[in-house]
């Protein structure tokens, strides 16, 4: 089993193969807590975790919590429209002043993308990505996988569409990360205005054509249009993208028996999916909910245990 070494959880695009295993098999073991009567375990007792959100959240923000909770962790909330950087303090200083109070963790989430590397670089505090810009969402593309995994036992071979806002997405950019590292076959699907040029340098394979990938997916996932990264006119309407991409009984004809729905959330019913493919046999959306917990509680467990071997060694 591959040792873990990493201080911070930026990108799925830094990690190997057996980085990403280790995560997964951590979360497996993490995840009967969560099931137990008394949900919590001693691990992370007399750590900090802040949770440093600059744009709305429900999954995240709270399984993060949750997830230091249930290791013992204390955590913090800070929330930025209350904050002195209403003052005009810089996201760096803030985050500075926060560490000075030997906080051992920031968790961020931000609308720009690379603040969670400008945090990694000037913070000695372990930092977390939990969400930048159109960029990356690394926990999000890591409980997806987990859900696969779990599933189906195995995530190399298997075929998995992304269909939607491709442009905007950053779960579709960590998904398409990790999942070229564990060996699936990926392919993108959606608008041609909604597909970022020179996508298919990535290694996946680009289609318009909705109905092929559904029949041709293990998993497939829906992606919300995002419509506060959009700053042009992408489509002609939403009703026009939920007819053509949206998923719905009917287009479901031709899937396979075993094929997951899967969607990050916050889903919009009726746009990227119908309500009863987001509630049918087929849908593993709230499975996908629960298993963040887990991933996160891997997360916080195997990042804070490298900083306190970094700081033993005199490195941070
Ligand atoms: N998937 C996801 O990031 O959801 P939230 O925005 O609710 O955190």
């Amino acid at each position: 089993m591959s040792e873990w070494t990493k201080h911070n959880l930026i990108d799925l695009k830094d990690l190997t193969k057996e980085e990403i295993e280790l995560i997964l098999d951590t979360a497996k073991s993490f995840k009967e807590i969560s099931t137990r009567d008394v949900k919590k375990v001693p691990t992370l007792r007399g750590k900090t975790v802040v949770m440093l959100f600059f744009e709305s959240s429900t999954r995240t923000r709270l399984s993060f919590e949750l997830a230091a909770k249930r290791l013992s962790a204390d955590t913090l909330s800070v929330a930025a429209s209350s904050s002195s950087m209403t003052k005009g303090e810089s996201i760096l200083d803030t985050a500075r002043n926060i560490e000075a109070m030997n906080v051992d963790m920031i968790v961020v989430r931000h609308k720009s993308s690379g603040v969670p590397n400008i945090l990694a670089d000037g913070l000695k505090a372990s930092v977390i990505n939990a969400g930048d810009g159109c960029r990356a969402h690394p926990t999000q593309a890591l409980l997806d996988i987990f859900t696969i995994r779990e599933r189906f036992g195995k995530v190399a071979g298997l075929n998995v569409g992304i269909v939607g806002d491709i442009l905007h997405s950053r779960v579709a950019r960590s998904n398409i990360w990790g999942l070229k590292t564990m060996g699936a076959h990926i392919t993108v699907c959606g608008p041609s205005t909604l597909m970022p040029r020179g996508i298919e340098q990535l290694g996946v394979k680009v289609s318009h054509n909705i109905d092929e990938v559904i029949a041709s997916s293990d998993a497939l996932m829906l992606l919300r249009l995002q419509q506060e990264r959009q700053e042009d006119k992408f489509l002609p309407s939403t009703r026009e993208y939920a007819k053509v991409f949206g998923v719905n009984r009917a287009k479901l004809k031709n899937a396979k028996k075993h094929l997951l729905i899967m969607h990050p959330g916050p889903t919009n019913r009726g746009v990227e999916l119908s309500s009863d493919v987001a509630d049918g046999e087929f849908s593993v959306i709230l499975s996908q909910v629960t298993n963040g917990v887990a991933i996160r509680m891997a997360i916080l467990y195997l990042l804070l245990g490298t900083k306190d071997k970094l700081e033993l060694e005199g490195k941070i």
